[in-house]
């Protein structure tokens, strides 16, 4: 019996960080319909929470703004990634994972991501199986293109699927502001809006990797902690798809921009748009644009980069 069995008392609490695209650039789907990615990443101090428990089976129970949208069955990213590191590693124990959640749901900023992330980190460290983070980041990779960024968080480019990371440098502290949404998009039909926008079919000439070139300005003005640089050169390919689909989401733009941030992007999918400030006390000031314009259900500001999935405490 391993020593989560023999305690059934012991608790684990993880914390992972929700994501921004700084860019996002898409190509043409291929045959399976995914698309190829280019995309960079910073991960930023909204969090979710998971306080994973011992059990004889698999179950969850989550809380916070949006929680009663989040699948509590078999469905749940955050099941998945349990049941996919016992299996890898032979456990045959359960868990009990527990969603706070802070991330918005299906906003855009891979909420789901952070908690499968966290439960695969929270089960590694209640089962006592030791995996490192490259093990993991390879079952994460299995469970969703944004998994591997959620494990492990600062800034990285990623590619494929956006799941094939490569670590990128930046310097300082960038400042955000979101504006975030209560009706949340699915990430599928954003895709297939930015299909019709560009008349592309999935099929076997689609599919082929993206240069990476585009972001060389970008990578520059990280390494340099440059936000003013930064700003101008925030990019989503899928910010017209989703207007297209929410043409509400024009509005938050336009308040930013009217409102001095530096730059406004959609965050992934959307429908949040984050906005980055100058300074902390900028980004409060953005947020409070957001709130009196009445563009946004609930505002949020954070900064980044910040680290990824990792255990903030054990026991009780
Ligand atoms: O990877 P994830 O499960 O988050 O993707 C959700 C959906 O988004 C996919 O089923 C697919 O329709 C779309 N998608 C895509 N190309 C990607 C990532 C996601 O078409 N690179």
């Amino acid at each position: 019996m391993s020593s989560a069995a023999q305690d059934p008392r012991r608790r684990v609490r993880v914390r992972a960080p929700g994501k921004v695209n700084l860019s996002l650039r898409v190509g043409r789907p291929g045959a399976d319909g995914y698309h190829p990615l280019s995309t960079v990443f910073q991960a930023v101090s909204v969090y979710e929470e998971v306080l994973a428990s011992a059990s004889d089976t698999v179950t969850l129970t989550a809380q916070g703004p949006g929680s009663e949208q989040v699948p509590l069955d078999d469905t749940n990213l955050a099941v998945r990634a349990a049941r996919a590191l016992a299996r890898y590693a032979g456990v045959d124990e359960g868990v009990h994972l527990h969603l706070i959640k802070g991330v918005p749901v299906a906003g855009g900023m891979a909420g789901g991501s952070a908690d499968a992330a966290a439960a695969l980190v929270a089960c590694d460290e209640l089962w006592g199986t030791g995996l490192g983070r490259e093990e993991l980041g390879s079952l994460a990779a299995t469970l969703g293109a944004d998994v591997p960024f959620s494990l492990a968080g600062h800034t990285a480019v990623g590619t494929g699927r956006g799941d094939l990371l490569t670590p990128a440098m930046s310097r300082g502290e960038f400042h955000w502001a979101f504006a975030v949404q209560d009706e949340g998009l699915s990430t599928p039909s954003v895709f297939r809006a930015f299909d019709s926008l560009h008349g592309y079919r999935p099929d076997a000439t689609g599919g082929a990797p993206l240069e990476r070139g585009d972001d060389v300005a970008l990578m520059q003005a990280l390494r340099a902690g440059d936000a003013e640089a930064l700003g101008a050169l925030l990019h989503n390919d899928l910010e017209p798809a989703a207007v297209a689909i929410a043409p509400r989401l024009a509005e938050p733009l336009a308040v930013a921009r009217d409102s001095g941030a530096l730059g406004v992007v959609l965050s992934g999918s959307g429908p949040t748009i984050a906005a980055l400030a100058r300074t902390a006390s900028h980004a409060l000031a953005l947020a409070a644009a957001f709130t009196a314009a009445g563009v946004a259900d609930r505002v949020l500001t954070a900064a980044g980069p910040v680290a990824g999935a990792r255990v903030v405490g054990v026991g009780e």
